[in-house]
């Protein structure tokens, strides 16, 4: 593909580029996916308002997303497995986001470890963090996102136990990756991605090291989450991680309103209204959806994030406009990097701040804080 100029084009250019088994993952929801196909149709059918005659000419999208400054109102969402899309792919993916100026979240279930992307990049990124049934592991996690000066932790709390996603059991997803008879043609032709894997020495669970046993991987992870995952959490243990993290903690997963105020009452700074990209919840209604409510319950004090089928500008204006201070974008980020790596993210994260950018003058406004309900047509 010579002229890639959408999130669409880096998603068509990673399905050739990388194993079907791995596309997948990212690609791909729970059961009958109705809640991904939801997250975007609903996104969809927002409508932003025109407006014309406005001095745009001088325009601002910096913002603040948990405290911590930001080019735009956009951030990396914390994605399983990353550094299968492409070789040391957290690596790759903080380096392109703290060029571009915007955080980056390095998620539990990475292949690189807290400690190799602080050793390798000394760039500060947010680490996600489950709450597991081990708390003296979920302590460790916490103290070594906090050694590594991680300054925002992100807690999930929608993956108490796990959606199926059926194709990922269908394509015998393993992590490390595997060769075997059934993926044996699909791999072989991506030399590409052939090639990086083997100038790595990272193709597992980075910072699950002696915690899963060598050869089990993701075959089993649903049953290893369902060992490890705490599915009797309640909110005492998210103010359990409240006590123990000093820095800025996000609350990921929030989809309703009395959820939301329990949030604010163990005194998270923000929380990101997520349904986990589809890939949980199937039914669940869209993040798009479920914003404004949130919002409302928050009425400001704490910040709202939001994820959930974001790939452009106009989405994130979309969800700033109906009460988000930013955007997480997972399967963009990996889209971008597998087609590309981290020249592929960077441009990626062009791509999507030039559309905001000429979308929010379009609507005749020219600072990004500025933008709010009006913006958009009921
Ligand atoms: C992990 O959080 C996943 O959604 O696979």
């Amino acid at each position: 593909m010579t002229v890639i100029n959408s999130i669409a084009d880096f998603r068509e250019l990673a399905r050739r580029r990388i194993p079907r088994a791995i596309f997948d993952y990212a690609d791909r929801g729970s059961y009958d996916e109705i809640t991904l196909r939801r997250n975007r149709a609903e996104l969809d059918a927002v409508r932003l308002r025109q407006r014309v005659m406005v001095d745009v000419a001088r325009r601002s999208l910096a913002t603040t997303l948990a405290g911590q400054t930001s080019s735009m109102p956009l951030g990396i969402a914390p994605t399983g497995l990353t550094g299968l899309f492409h070789a040391d792919g957290e690596i790759h993916g903080l380096r392109a986001a703290s060029a571009a100026g915007i955080p980056f979240c390095l998620s539990t279930l990475s292949i690189c470890s807290i400690e190799d992307l602080h050793a390798a990049t000394k760039l500060p990124f947010w680490f996600q963090l489950y709450l597991m049934r081990d708390r003296a592991f979920n302590a460790e996690l916490i103290e070594r996102a906090r050694a590594a000066a991680c300054p925002v932790l992100v807690l999930t709390l929608d993956l108490q136990v796990m959606g199926v996603r059926r194709r990922d059991a269908k394509n015998g997803l393993s992590v490390p990756p595997k060769l075997t008879m059934r993926n044996l043609i699909d791999v072989l032709c991506r030399p590409r991605w052939v090639a990086g894997m083997l100038s790595t020495r990272r193709h597992s669970f980075g910072n699950l090291e002696g915690r899963m046993s060598v050869g089990t991987g993701m075959r089993n992870l649903s049953e290893w989450i369902a060992g490890q995952f705490d599915a009797s959490a309640t909110w005492k243990d998210a103010a359990w991680v409240r006590e123990r993290w000093p820095g800025k903690l996000v609350l990921k997963g929030v989809l309703d309103a009395s959820d939301a105020r329990e949030a604010v009452a163990i005194g998270a700074d923000a929380v990101v209204v997520s349904n986990h990209g589809g890939r949980q919840l199937d039914g669940a209604t869209s993040s798009i959806d479920a914003l404004p409510e949130v919002a409302e319950a928050l009425k400001g004090r704490c910040e709202v994030l939001f994820d959930g089928g974001v790939v452009s500008g106009q989405d994130i204006l979309k969800a700033v406009a109906l009460g988000a201070r930013g955007c997480l974008i997972g399967k963009a980020f990996l889209y971008a990097l597998a087609a590309r790596g981290g020249a592929g993210v960077a441009q990626a994260i062009n791509i999507i701040r030039s559309e905001l950018d000429v979308s929010l003058a379009l609507t005749g406004i020219t600072d990004i804080q500025s933008v709010d309900a009006g913006v958009i047509r009921r």
